[in-house]
């Protein structure tokens, strides 16, 4: 009996925590050697140092030979689609240790190769100038023969060759990505391993009560939603939550208009179903009547203090705006949890007894300030001048509430780039105060401002800001005109036509948000975004219905082809089929590539790449030959699976980006 695949990665991690030992032993050790070269051959310490370190460094090879080899296993053990990046790295760190054990920590650069080879390793120029640093000298090329022929063998690499001043191609083993990318006809797409599963809480959309929500909530909520899909996919734990803006001065307004005008409201549903003109007045009324000023305040103090009939009113304000805010979550297929500004007050409290026993607090104008790093950029208003709790008081007391009551791990903030500082300052203020701690991961995801197609702020033609609810509609009319244009009304059933019509409007809508990198502004275009070729929802989805109906027309259901896969391999003779196949097996590198810096667009490049690619292979691989009366003579099985094999990856991908492919359009 082989071992199991638990205890198989116990022993990585074991292995892995003495190599860190090891290496962190080495480096100390290397680094006594350096600060002593000015007289190398003066110490017998320096000669012990360096024995000792010829053993550590013997050991740590064969650890991390070890290693190497466990993860060059796993593929097959686990039966998942597993990094080659990943991979590859083990394989050339093992080779390139061994090689060059004087040399602390080399550089492992692992690349996609664009034109020869699959990959390439260039470790062997910076290997070289690290040499010439230390005053030896030796050539590139001189370096990646000894990085050769120190390579473990693997079944991941075919060959390695060496080009040029030292570039080492490398080129993948048929076989081996055959058999990873089949993987999936078992077993169905699977995430790639990740190193810990962590509870993250994702904070995105986020809009205010009474106040419309705008096209930078709605990128919040587009770019926040793909996130928690993405890490849900991986595996974490995922909390979504709606930080919504629900507490403040303006309640106070609110409330005391709402009292004003319909004393009734506890029994009667009140007049307030346009939430945006009530406010308007209410505004009004607080800045021209001092009375009506002062009224406000009082039911600030009163609401922030509970008094059922205030919270109350507050509710059916709150309610009136999260109605609305619903009706858009429900048409993007949003999942998220309200948990408000409101929810913080008792903490809010809390935080500030804390921050001023502990002395962080500094006084200022009558107000109580914390500076992330002392007179370095913008503090944080802990207490207003009146004593109120402000922005900055309730993203302090949830930063707590999240790390230390939710014990969550990781937490990405989904705001525009503007916020970045309030951001940044939030997180030094939670460091300085031990509330952050080094193995907690934050993130603040920023992006640019949405622009209207005149590269000014995205605003209606009259001026206004743009309801989020007309520009769905709008996306819904443009897409149905769209589908009419191409005549698939006369072809699809009426509710095909409708699912067709909500993917692409829907769709359209988040990847015209998603594709772009998420720090820059974007131009707000449907007709850019409902165009048919290239990087558009609309070309994509339209590709994957057609890679569908190829099995679909040669009556090949996905129980057929799970069944062929059995008996039969995808098929990679063709230059352009083992082309598809190796782009495919990028999917787990892609991914984990987003968890570290949450940007989407890479994900929406990957499929635009796997359908242009798919389309080169197409072009010249026959899938299905039929006779001239249309009739299918042959159908190539390999072909089938190598087709399958794209769309499953496909569907995973707009699954994660919140796309809906529908089978007919
Ligand atoms: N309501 C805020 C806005 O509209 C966004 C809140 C983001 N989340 C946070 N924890 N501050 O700008």
């Amino acid at each position: 009996m082989g071992k199991t695949i638990g205890e198989y990665q116990e022993e990585i991690v074991e292995a892995e925590k003495q190599l860190q030992l090891l290496k962190d032993q080495f480096v100390l050790l290397q680094r006594a050697v350096v600060e002593q070269r000015p007289a190398p051959n003066a110490s017998k310490e320096i000669l012990d140092l360096t024995s000792e370190n010829i053993k550590l460094q013997h050991r740590l090879n064969i650890l991390n030979r070890a290693i190497a080899e466990e993860s060059n296993k796993s593929p097959q053990l686990s039966n998942k689609m597993e990094s080659l990046q990943d991979n590859l790295n083990d394989i050339f760190s093992t080779a390139i240790t061994s090689a060059f054990p004087d040399l602390v920590d080399p550089p492992i650069v692992i690349a996609l190769a664009n034109k020869f080879g699959d990959y390439q390793c260039n470790s062997a120029m910076p290997i070289a100038n690290l040499y010439k640093q230390m005053g030896k000298k030796l050539s590139p090329r001189d370096i990646a023969n000894k990085i050769v022929e120190k390579l473990p063998s693997s079944p991941i690499i075919e060959r390695v060759e060496i080009a040029g001043a030292g570039f080492l191609n490398i080129f993948i083993n048929k076989s081996f990505g055959v058999n990873t990318l089949s993987t999936i006809f078992e077993k169905g797409v699977q995430p790639p391993n990740i190193d810990k599963k962590c509870r993250v809480l994702v904070d995105f959309s986020s809009p205010n009560i009474a106040k419309e929500m705008h096209v930078g909530h709605l990128r919040s909520t587009i770019i926040g939603e793909s996130i928690c899909r993405l890490l849900e996919f991986l595996g974490h734990d995922v909390l979504r939550i709606n930080h919504v803006g629900d507490w403040g001065t303006q309640f106070g307004m609110l409330i005391a208009h709402l009292k004003d005008k319909f004393p009734d409201y506890l029994t009667k549903s009140p007049p307030i179903s346009d939430l945006q003109a009530f406010y308007k007045e209410s505004k009004a009324r607080f800045d021209q009547d001092p009375e009506f000023k002062k009224q406000a305040y009082a039911c600030v103090v009163k609401l922030q203090s509970f008094e059922p009939d205030y919270h109350k009113a507050w509710e059916l304000i709150c309610n009136v705006s999260r109605q609305e805010f619903q009706k858009i979550y429900d048409r993007l297929e949003i999942k998220i949890t309200e948990r408000g500004e409101s929810f913080y007050q008792k903490r809010m409290e809390d935080i500030v007894k804390e921050l001023n026993d502990n002395g962080y607090l500094e006084e200022d104008d009558g107000r109580k300030i914390m500076w992330g790093e002392q007179n370095v950029g913008i503090p944080l208003t802990i207490c207003k001048s009146d004593g109120g709790f402000t922005y900055d008081t309730s993203d302090m007391a949830a930063i707590k509430q999240r790390l230390h009551e939710d014990k969550c791990d990781w937490i990405a903030y989904v705001t525009d780039a503007g916020q970045a500082t309030h951001f940044e300052t939030i997180f030094k203020c939670a460091r300085r105060a031990g509330i952050l701690k080094s193995h907690h991961r934050v993130d603040h995801v920023g992006f640019g401002v949405v622009l209207g197609e005149d590269k000014k702020k995205f605003k209606t033609r009259s001026g206004d800001t743009v309801r989020l609810i007309d520009l769905l509609d709008e996306g819904l009319k443009r897409a149905l005109d769209k589908l009419q244009e191409k005549g698939r009304h006369e072809i699809l059933t009426p509710e095909e036509l409708k699912a067709a019509q909500e993917s692409v409007a829907y769709g359209c809508i988040k990847y015209a948000d998603l594709c772009h990198n998420r720090n820059h502004e974007y131009v707000f275009s449907f007709d850019k975004m409902l165009e048919d070729k290239g990087n558009t929802a609309v070309y994509l989805l339209y590709a994957y219905t057609r890679i569908r109906s190829i099995a679909r027309n040669a009556n090949y259901s996905p129980e057929k082809i799970k069944e062929i896969s059995k008996t039969c391999q995808i098929s990679v003779d063709h230059e352009k089929e083992w082309k598809l196949v190796k782009v495919l097996l990028r999917f787990p590198d892609v991914l984990i590539k987003i968890t570290k810096d949450l940007c989407l667009h890479h994900l929406c490049e990957f499929i635009y790449e796997i359908s242009s690619t798919f389309t080169e292979f197409y072009d010249s691989c026959y899938c299905v030959e039929k006779d001239s009366s249309g009739d299918i003579v042959k159908v190539n099985d390999g072909r089938m699976l190598l087709t399958e094999a794209t769309a499953l990856i496909m569907a995973q991908c707009f699954d994660i980006l919140g796309l809906k492919p529908v089978s007919k359009m």
